[in-house]
């Protein structure tokens, strides 16, 4: 038995947690991406050593952080990384956006996957670039790219190609041909790869590995950059803590050019924290994993067993993507709020027959979800 409590419930109501508080009680919250658990012992002491302190100035990330995660990245992707490839930011989404502002003009036409987690397509709405989107569709078992659409939907004005690796709502890990395919498309028509990269920590099948897109060779380095952040896999998403890793000193550049003034940097907690897990939170990492396994092989189990309901695979995420379209129903999302479980609506994600279900729950919580979703269906 682990010694980490996962299957402890801790009560997240009237916390003002946006996941916990919006449909209030009687509804089961499976929706936005945080998860129910306590981050490690040792995230919770950073934090108690800092308030112990008692000073909350202005504070820097020290070189101390850099290094660390250097060695993170090296540990965990066999990345070898220099400390001034990275740049620090409040989240993974604040990165999508300045990479879309920064780097391309009005005019530029972007390529950006589909489905995908909602910002993608902010990104390049906010901006008012032109965009196409290049399906995530599913082969053998996992949603992957088609490098013959990806080839039909580029033009002279396509400037940067997003991607989200582990993919969020698919869960599928891009393997090294796959991203050697995207890389040597990227070169043919000199683009730019922005690659978020925030679930490479939450990989769950045994023996696939993350490669973040700089880490593949054939020079690739030169014109892309990661997005990356513990938030998801530590479980501090509240916290506000990304970096860019982006071995090219004049892309990072034109990224961070407004960042510190128009953009706050990470607060001194976030710092904290993400030194911490990466420093001490390798053994609840792993029992996390674990658990989160075992929770993806229940919900992969009982919702191929209710008919018109079916899920692919998932590799990475603790995110299951559903597909509803055999119900007949107009809107999933709507049938399974009526029954008391909120999941989210797969048209944030750009398919409305579909449902996303956030499994970073307890067991007990995830059984009498899945309890509703069934009874809904067979009713
Ligand atoms: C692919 C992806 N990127 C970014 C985010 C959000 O990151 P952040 O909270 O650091 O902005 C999420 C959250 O679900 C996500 O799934």
């Amino acid at each position: 038995m682990s010694i980490f409590q996962f299957d402890h419930v801790i009560d997240r109501s009237l916390t003002n947690s946006i996941r916990w508080d919006k449909y209030g009680p009687g509804v089961i919250p499976l929706w936005v991406a945080d998860m129910d658990f306590q981050p490690p012992e040792a995230v919770i002491q950073a934090l108690k050593n800092r308030v112990e302190h008692g000073i909350f100035g202005y504070t820097y990330a020290s070189p101390k952080l850099k290094e660390v995660i250097v060695d993170y990245v090296q540990r965990m992707y066999h990345w070898k990384i220099q400390p001034e490839w990275i740049s620090f930011l409040p989240s993974v989404v604040t990165g999508l956006h300045l990479s879309v502002r920064m780097l391309t003009d009005v005019g530029d036409h972007l390529l950006i996957p589909h489905p995908a987690y909602h910002h993608f397509k902010d990104a390049a709405l906010g901006a008012q670039r032109d965009f196409s989107a290049y399906d995530m569709h599913l082969r053998n078992g996992r949603y992957t790219f088609d490098i013959s659409q990806l080839e039909s939907l580029v033009r002279p004005q396509t400037k940067l190609i997003m991607l989200c690796n582990p993919h969020n709502p698919g869960g599928c890990v891009f393997t090294k041909p796959e991203l050697e395919t995207i890389a040597q498309f990227a070169k043919k028509h000199q683009l730019l790869i922005c690659s978020d990269e925030i679930h490479a920590d939450l990989i769950l099948d045994e023996g696939i590995v993350h490669h973040p897109i700089g880490s593949i060779g054939q020079g690739v380095e030169q014109f892309s950059f990661s997005l990356m952040s513990l938030n998801k896999a530590y479980n501090f998403p509240g916290m506000g803590m990304s970096w860019l890793i982006c071995p090219h000193p004049e892309i990072q550049k034109k990224i961070m050019k407004d960042v510190h003034t128009l953009i706050p940097n990470p607060n001194l907690f976030a710092y904290d924290v993400t030194q911490a897990a990466m420093e001490h939170g390798q053994e609840w990492h792993s029992a996390l994993i674990q658990y989160l396994r075992q929770n993806r092989d229940q919900v992969y189990q009982r919702i191929n067993a209710i008919p018109g309901l079916s899920m692919a695979h998932l590799q990475a995420t603790y995110l299951a993507w559903i597909d509803c379209s055999a119900m007949g129903w107009p809107d999933p999302y709507e049938e399974f709020l009526k029954a008391g479980v909120a999941l989210s609506p797969g048209a944030q994600f750009g398919d409305q027959q579909f449902v996303r279900l956030n499994f970073g729950t307890s067991s007990k919580i995830l059984d009498q979800a899945l309890d509703r979703i069934e009874k809904a269906c067979r009713q």
